[in-house]
């Protein structure tokens, strides 16, 4: 079986309602996302706070396609086995917040889950480059991590178009995570990028008793990064 390359959408349910989340998840699923982005914030790594492992498992039932758990926390071993436990399909690592990233993406691999390793704006595409071994998926942070609806930073295109030749033939997903839009999508795509995580443009002015608006977002950030891959 080819690996899959096609652009794949993955709403981030930090823009979700917080008082709603099971009919969130089920809302964007049914309009379309490919994966469910959970946005994991100790107040540490990154100054903002929000799901521990136990709201993780209470999501799990509704995610019917891959749920995509994105750890922006230090450390981050101590942690892995519980995200795996709660049902976390992809962990995924900063490089900055483990001092030894090569074993934490081998723990995360050893849970039998995919294993991410993400980059934070101001670290180079070199930083993967002896880890390619044991990642399923690179994500290039094109905000600098912790909140939703900031500016994407366009510097990080050239980072996306160096991973993407790195990386060759290799079954290895680049996943895009901030600011992306139907303006955006189109350069990240374009650049080599398959995964795209959006969280204000694709909840924006939509509700579970509005759900066909997540659709039409959803459909326009597609439709540009398609028009380009
Ligand atoms: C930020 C998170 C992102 C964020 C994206 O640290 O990792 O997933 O929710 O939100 P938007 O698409 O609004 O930039
Ligand atoms: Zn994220």
């Amino acid at each position: 079986m080819t690996f899959d390359r096609s652009i794949k959408i993955a709403p981030s349910i930090l823009s979700a309602d917080f008082a709603d989340f099971g009919r969130e998840i089920r809302a964007i699923e049914d309009q379309g996302a490919d994966w469910v982005h959970v946005d994991v914030m100790d107040g540490h790594f990154v100054p903002n706070l929000t799901f521990g492992p136990p709201a993780v498992k209470a999501f799990r039932p509704h995610v019917k396609t891959f749920m995509d758990v994105h750890l922006m926390i230090a450390p981050v071993d101590p942690y892995i086995d519980a995200y795996a436990e709660a049902g976390a399909d992809m962990i995924t690592a900063h490089v900055e917040a483990s001092p030894h990233i090569h074993r934490t993406l081998q723990a995360i691999r050893a849970t039998g889950k995919k294993a991410g390793v993400a980059l934070n704006p101001g670290t180079p595409a070199s930083a993967v480059e002896t880890l390619l071994d044991l990642a399923d998926m690179v994500l290039v942070m094109t905000v600098n991590p912790g909140f939703g609806g900031q500016k994407f930073i366009h510097n990080q295109v050239e980072k996306i178009k160096t991973i993407r030749n790195m990386i060759g033939d290799r079954e290895i997903h680049i996943q895009i995570d901030g600011g992306v839009d139907p303006t955006t999508a189109p350069l990240v795509a374009a650049a080599g990028a398959d995964v795209l995580v959006a969280g204000s443009a694709v909840f924006k002015g939509g509700s579970v008793d509005a759900p066909q608006i997540y659709g039409d977002n959803m459909l326009a950030i597609r439709a540009a990064a398609q028009s380009v891959a």
